[in-house]
């Protein structure tokens, strides 16, 4: 949820800045803006994309060896051109960037107007920008005590860079709640919201934490807490590859992503599946395993699409392990006062492990004695930080919005895990876990099957693509690809979608069914077949079109459904890494078909770290 690149040292700052705004405008892409010093501060920002801001700089100064940037996804006010960041104060002595919400923004918007301030915006960050220069002039401090008095009076999240007029050899940036990551280059910083924007640059990161504020000079960088004790930076060497966050020869960055999972899932069981030695190893929680292997009650908290891994992850576990399992949307879980014990173990499912939903969920869980675990993708991010232990999915960067490979690789660390505390309570015996580590090594390869049909699947895409409704039916393992499929065609072409348990289709929603409903079914061949062969029958009844996901060689089916798309032959527990395949790449078409931008679809930022 909003960008935010700083750039101090000697190069040029507006291409570094323009350039990061780009790798971040996956956050946010409502408007987007660049404050540089060269003498004087100049500050450009737009309503639009990046694009536009580059538009509105053409022909104007844009020197300077410092400056900030921003792309925005908005919280306080409407995307217009005041709106957009950087937000300078009244004087014009500071400018910022911002990402977050300052929950207080009112009570100190009206302290600061009985003081004469005036606000151009709607935002809560020009609120801020003027409370550091009020504090700054009427104090008579420093840029770095007023930043810091500053943040002692604000409530709520904030990841900011801010620079002074006053003091233009120095940025000073700090988190709390919102991220932010220093890149220590030679004699150059970058500032960031996440490290796409800096690994070109180094691979050396501070993840700064709650609290904590960097103040940044060419030539060093001090890192204090709120309250001016000295903290020592913990300094990460990253290894995230340029290729991985370019489109690499794909139109879109969601294409990539999803051509990507035979790898993206091979990166997630590699060293953790041994086939030869038949097992499994997660290394990230072997030392909290027995706890995990004793727990009374496993709960999942995510949001989204890490939601319906989630839900995946509720069948696998219950089936395999015989845990009991519940699946809370985080930010249900966190309001509703749950009932929580040191018995139980908390999972945390979060791609970005950004989302601010669930971690207020885990730290509320936390603080009520229970184990918490992490499924992340973003390495030393707050939620992975936050957690006592958890495996990554080391899917690589995901930059669309749409989130698929995160998807896939969120179930494969929940298959694992399922298939590992099985075996550890000797619910699954040796052979049958032989067995099922074989099939798992496999589904890579089933993948690159389903992908190598995608022109097929684009023709069934574009039969459905005037369709303003859509239903999608799944039950068992399948009922969660029923919602991951729904939720993707719905948040990148604007179909109306909705994904239901197939059982459920006729206690109402069979009444929306006419010959311009499109229903994608989830037809493998598992316990469930026989039933949704009839669910079939029953839209076909009233004319409604079926589109049906179904095993290879499957003739029934293909006799009755308008349209069907075959998948390999897998254990039904594996079915849900193949089936969500087509239901992705039917999105992804359709979405094109229909003009909509796939990788930064309207309304939408990738990591929701604001509530
Ligand atoms: C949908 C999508 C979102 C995210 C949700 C959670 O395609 O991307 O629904 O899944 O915002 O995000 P993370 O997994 O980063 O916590």
């Amino acid at each position: 949820m909003c960008g935010i690149v700083g750039y101090i040292g000697n190069r040029t700052a507006y291409q570094i800045i323009i350039k990061g705004l780009q790798r971040l405008e996956y956050r946010g892409y409502d408007s987007a803006g660049i404050a540089l010093y060269d003498d004087e501060v100049r500050l450009y920002k737009c309503k639009g994309k990046v694009r536009d801001l580059e538009r509105l700089t053409t022909g104007h100064p844009i020197g300077g060896t410092v400056g900030i940037g921003h792309t925005r996804w908005a919280t306080h006010g409407v995307p217009n051109d005041i709106n957009a960041h950087p937000h300078r104060s009244k004087n014009g002595k500071f400018v910022i960037v911002h990402n977050g919400i300052i929950e207080n923004f009112a009570h100190l918007k009206n302290e600061l107007t009985n003081r004469g301030y005036t606000f151009e915006s709607e935002t809560d960050t020009e609120v801020l920008a003027n409370l550091i220069e009020s504090i700054y002039l009427e104090n008579k401090v420093s840029v770095e005590v007023a930043v810091r008095i500053a943040l002692s009076k604000v409530i709520g999240a904030y990841g900011l860079v801010v620079f002074s007029a006053d003091e233009p050899d120095m940025v000073i940036g700090a988190r709390k709640g919102s991220p932010l990551v220093v890149g220590i280059g030679e004699g150059e910083y970058f500032l960031a919201s996440d490290v796409t924007p800096i690994v070109e640059y180094t691979d050396k990161i501070v993840y700064l934490k709650d609290e904590e504020i960097a103040v940044i000079r060419r030539d060093n960088f001090k890192l204090t807490n709120i309250r001016n004790d000295s903290m020592t930076p913990d300094i990460t060497s990253v290894d995230v590859k340029i290729d991985n966050i370019d489109k690499g020869g794909y139109d879109h960055f969601m294409q990539k992503e999803i051509h990507e999972q035979p790898m993206s899932i091979t990166d997630t069981f590699r060293g953790r599946v041994m086939p030869d030695k038949n097992t499994i190893h997660l290394g990230g929680i072997s030392d909290v395993l027995p706890k995990l292997v004793t727990a009374k009650r496993i709960i999942i908290v995510a949001c989204g699409t890490s939601y319906h891994a989630g839900l995946v992850g509720e069948y696998l576990i219950e089936e395999f392990a015989r845990i009991p399992v519940e699946v809370e949307y985080a930010s249900e879980f966190r309001y509703r006062n749950p009932i929580i014990s040191s018995d139980d173990v908390i999972i945390a499912i979060s791609q970005s492990g950004e989302t601010a939903d669930t971690l207020a969920a885990i730290r509320m869980a936390k603080e009520q004695g229970a184990l918490i675990l992490g499924i992340c993708n973003v390495a030393g991010s707050s939620i992975s930080r936050e957690t006592n232990a958890g495996v990554y999915t080391h899917a690589g960067p995901e930059i669309g919005v749409a989130s698929t490979k995160a998807f896939t690789s969120q179930v494969m660390v929940l298959t694992m895990m399922a298939f590992l505390l099985g075996r550890k309570r000797n619910i699954i015996l040796p052979e049958q876990y032989r067995a099922l580590i074989q099939e798992l090594v496999h589904v890579p390869g089933y993948i690159e099957q389903i992908l190598s049909h995608e022109e097929e699947i684009r023709n069934i895409a574009a039969k459905y693509k005037d369709a303003t409704n859509a239903i999608y039916l799944g039950r068992g393992y399948l009922y969660p690809v029923a919602l991951e499929g729904a939720l993707k065609l719905k948040e990148i072409s604007y179909i109306h979608a909705e994904g239901y348990p197939a059982a459920e289709m006729k206690h109402g929603p069979i009444a929306l069914i006419d010959q311009n409903m499109p229903v994608f079914v989830l037809a493998t061949r598992d316990k469930y077949y026989e039933k949704v062969v009839n669910n079939i029958q029953e839209v076909k009844a009233r004319s409604g079109k079926v589109i049906a996901i179904v095993t290879e060689g499957d003739t029934t089916i293909r006799r009755m459904a308008d349209d069907v798309i075959e998948v390999p032959t897998t254990p039904e527990a594996l079915m849900p890494l193949l089936t969500v395949i087509p239901l992705q790449i039917i999105s992804y078409h359709v979405a094109l078909m229909r003009g909509c931008n796939v990788d930064q679809p309207r309304n939408l930022a990738k990591s929701v770290t604001v509530e």
